[in-house]
């Protein structure tokens, strides 16, 4: 019998092997993506685990497996706790996550790792792909409503994947986030011009790529803020109104079943009849294969809805500790 052993890697061992950057996610997450539009996945949809004290919308702890199949199948559990008061009661990032992979052949688990890192750079990167092929060729500006963690990484993920970006806008309802996040942009990314929104209406008017970081759980970007040819990226999900759903040009979502659930808006959408699979333009990975269009014209008003999956932190993980295992990497543990 082989005594089992597991990987551990934390967030300084994730870092060192390049996982600070958002090329490895996007080539991840591409490959992630190309695995869903084939149906090489199983992903049952996650459950929320709430504690009946905790009453606001980010107060949750998620369940996320998934199997992704291809060249190297292999198995993973995400499991991301978040509370909404840790920044400011407790000086602590909201979102809090260890991930789990398992061998696909023994189910065996092989590494644990720390997974706020990799969370916040996968969603980023799910972001970069649609940036792809949804923004406007050649767009120089952008803006990031909300700047904790996930706004400073989608904001990374542009400087270091578009280098054609000139300005950014940043809006958060502490300003301080805003002047704060702008003051480490300005340092890492000197080329880009950053400037703080007074309103969440001057942040998104006249953006051609807009991306939502918030943690709100009232809609409150309207239609009528977005220009025409702007790419939306509504990332923290309960930001945009409903009638952007229903006034957009084409509306992508990265997984239907995933997004049509949990009174999210899609879902009130569906249940009153007015949205539908068919009303859908596409899931993320159609794009990305080729089956469905992205952009078509610099006209058109696109929104993403990424509800994120459990198959976008099991592609990552696994990149992860493919180098982690070339370079022995990190601190094997026994199982017994
Ligand atoms: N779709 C996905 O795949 C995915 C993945 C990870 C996180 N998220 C979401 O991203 C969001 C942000 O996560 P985080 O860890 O950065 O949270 P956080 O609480 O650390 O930061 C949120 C920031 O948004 C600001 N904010 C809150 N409400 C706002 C509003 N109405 N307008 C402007 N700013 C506002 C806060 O002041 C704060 O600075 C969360 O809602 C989370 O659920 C989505």
């Amino acid at each position: 019998m082989t005594a089992p052993t597991l990987r551990y890697l934390s967030r300084s061992d994730i870092a060192a092997l390049g996982g600070d950057h958002s090329d490895l996610y996007m080539e991840a997450i591409e490959h992630g993506l190309r695995l869903h539009a084939a149906g090489e996945f199983v992903q049952p949809l996650k459950p929320y685990l709430r504690n009946p004290r905790g009453r606001h919308i980010a107060d949750r702890i998620i369940a996320m497996p998934a199997w992704i199949g291809g060249e190297a199948p292999i198995s993973g559990l995400k499991w991301i706790g978040s509370k909404h008061d840790n920044p400011s009661a407790r000086g602590m990032e909201r979102a809090s996550a260890v991930m789990v992979l398992n061998d696909a052949e023994t189910n065996f688990p092989v590494a644990i790792m720390e997974a706020g890192l990799i969370s916040a750079m996968r969603t980023a990167a799910v972001t970069g792909i649609a940036v792809r092929h949804l923004a406007k060729a050649g767009f120089t500006d952008a803006s990031i409503v909300g700047c904790g963690p996930i706004g400073e990484r989608q904001a990374r993920m542009l400087a270091e994947q578009f280098p054609g970006l000139e300005s950014l806008r940043l809006f958060d309802l502490r300003r301080e986030a805003a002047e704060d996040l702008s003051v480490r942009l300005r340092d890492r990314f000197p080329r880009l011009r950053i400037a703080i929104a007074e309103t969440a209406e001057a942040a998104v008017r006249d953006a051609s790529v807009v991306i939502t970081c918030t943690v709100t759980d009232t809609p409150y970007l309207p239609f009528s803020w977005l220009s025409r040819g702007t790419f939306l990226a509504n990332v923290s999900i309960m930001d945009v109104e409903r009638e952007v759903f229903l006034k957009s040009d084409k509306v992508v979502v990265d997984d239907w079943d995933q997004s049509n659930r949990e009174k999210k808006i899609i879902n009130l959408l569906v249940e009153s009849g007015q949205f539908s699979r068919e009303t859908l333009h596409a899931e993320l990975g159609e794009i990305v294969v080729g089956r469905k269009p992205g952009r078509e014209t610099d006209d058109e008003v696109i929104l993403l809805n990424p509800m994120g999956m459990a198959i976008d932190d099991v592609a990552c993980a696994a990149a992860i500790l493919r180098r982690a295992e070339a370079k022995g990497a990190g601190t094997v543990l026994p199982l017994y």
